[in-house]
């Protein structure tokens, strides 16, 4: 059985910010969110999560998520001691192993914890995930003796000029048997530079037990990455962003600079998709075979079929795109909005909850919400659906081959039968019957022997 221990009780004075640390964003989702979802890839028994500093926010963060235990340390007398705040809610039978991460080290991978893991399934007692960087300042060093074997792990304020040079460290991550874990906890002093209690201090108690401590390293250094401040957020964000663009070329997408595109969540690509520069993915983004990106498009929980063009400052949210669609410059589309092959929706055309046929198009200026449009139907600039009365939500019935000229109000619930003409400058209340021209329009009068007026003299 597998624990995943979590710290995230710590103050991140740092950030300067009255939210909780974990609680900042990498990519859009809370730190501690990253780092719980990697858990629970490793189908831990137990997840426990240590909080303290804003304590109440975090939790409440997390409301919905039932299989978080949650543990409070207060105060927080260091990482030893907030381990052992969860020890009462740890599955402690005979091989269960403990995995202690951090909240504050959200984008660690699991194939790395899971090296990890089976480097501690080899000895069965501890192992260290560490790392040999070129600025060791800040980390822990790990020991070794002359036979390389680990020793040991000295904080860099306990440690002296010489240990300070080392360059392998430790990034805090570890796994152990639980049993054991629990008696070197208990065997944890304070009697250091920083009077707390060392998660760090178990490995000499281990070792002085006999027992071998094993190492195990990062797929990649960013994943160890910590986030202490807000440099290092944006940091540890562009590293990820970095990892996700290399992903995305490597499976053939082409992206006009890899440096500026931003995932928040997870976007799918088929091949041959071309993703200009400063566009937003936002939660689950699927853009299939030829799709085309414009600049500085938002897509959010967007489904883009074959071929399709979304182009510059176009806003997608909750919308699924046709085949070979062409979507803005400057389209908004909301959620529940579903739109056939071919489909031309172009600039400031708002659309939400409504479905359009193969082949119709909206050009430009109009707002359709809560509507069916058929096939083949043209929408002229300025068209809107009025589709709230105030009260409720109406809707619009577009059948089709229907023509709607520009400057029309269609007054929902309006039913615009197989065929209709409604002519310019319509505002339509009540429904118009199939293959006829409808039009509401004021008789257009000239009044001759009218003049302009002209400026008073100044007297
Ligand atoms: C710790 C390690 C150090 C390692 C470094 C990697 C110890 C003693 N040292 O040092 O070897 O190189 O991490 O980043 O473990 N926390 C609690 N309760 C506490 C103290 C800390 O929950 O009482 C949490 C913090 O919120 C944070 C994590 O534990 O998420 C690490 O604490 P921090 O104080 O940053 O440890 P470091 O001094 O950086
Ligand atoms: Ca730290």
């Amino acid at each position: 059985m597998l624990n995943v221990v979590i710290l995230a009780a710590g103050l991140g004075k740092r950030m300067q910010s009255d939210l909780p640390k974990v609680l900042h964003p990498i990519a859009g989702q809370p730190m501690l969110a990253h780092i719980l979802d990697t858990a629970r890839q490793l189908k831990p028994a137990r997840l426990v999560v240590v909080v303290g500093h804003g304590a109440d926010r975090v939790k409440a963060a997390f409301n919905d998520a039932s299989d978080i235990i949650f543990v409070h340390q207060q105060p927080q007398h260091g990482t030893g001691h907030a381990v052992q705040q969860a020890v009462p809610s740890l599955a402690t039978d005979e091989g269960s192993s403990t995995l202690v991460l951090y909240g504050d080290v959200p984008m660690v991978q699991a194939s790395t914890l899971r090296t990890l893991l089976e480097a501690q399934a080899q000895n069965s007692s501890l192992a260290i995930l560490t790392e040999t960087v070129a600025d060791p300042r800040g980390y822990g060093r790990i020991l070794r003796d002359t036979d390389e074997a680990i020793v040991g792990i000295v904080e860099e304020r306990d440690a002296t000029a010489r240990q300070q040079a080392i360059q392998e460290v430790n990034t805090g991550m570890l796994a152990a048997n639980t049993r054991l874990l629990t008696g070197w906890l208990d065997r944890l002093d304070n009697h250091n530079a920083q009077a707390e209690y060392y998660l760090t201090d178990i490995v000499k108690l281990a070792v002085a037990d006999g027992h071998d401590v094993q190492a195990s390293q990062p797929g990649t250094s960013w994943e160890t990455r910590g986030v202490n401040s807000r440099a290092q957020q944006a940091g540890l964000e562009r590293a990820w962003q970095t990892e996700q663009a290399q992903r995305l070329m490597e499976q053939g997408v082409t992206l006009a600079d890899p440096a500026r595109i931003d995932i928040r969540g997870r976007l799918s690509c088929g091949r041959d998709v071309f993703i200009d520069v400063g566009c937003v993915f936002e939660g689950e983004v699927q853009l299939a075979d030829g799709v085309q990106v414009g600049p500085y498009a938002v897509l959010r929980d967007v489904t883009v079929s074959d071929g399709a063009m979304i182009r510059a400052y176009s806003h997608l949210d909750g919308a699924q795109v046709g085949k070979e669609a062409t979507i803005g410059p400057y389209a908004r589309l909301r959620p529940g909005t579903q739109l056939g092959e071919r489909v031309q929706v172009g600039n400031f055309v708002e659309i939400k909850n409504a479905r359009f046929g193969n082949d119709s198009k909206s050009s430009h200026l109009a707002y359709i919400g809560d509507a069916e449009v058929g096939e083949r139907v043209n929408i002229g600039a300025g068209a809107i659906t009025c589709n709230y009365d105030g009260a409720n939500k109406n809707q619009t019935i577009i059948e089709d081959d229907v023509f709607i000229g520009s400057d029309t109000q269609l007054v929902a619930p309006v039913r615009i039968e197989r065929g209709a003409t409604i002519g310019a400058g319509t505002t339509l209340t009540q429904d118009a019957p199939e293959g006829r021209l409808t039009l509401s329009r004021a008789q257009q009068k000239t009044v001759f022997g009218w003049t302009r007026p002209r400026p008073r003299h100044k007297s």
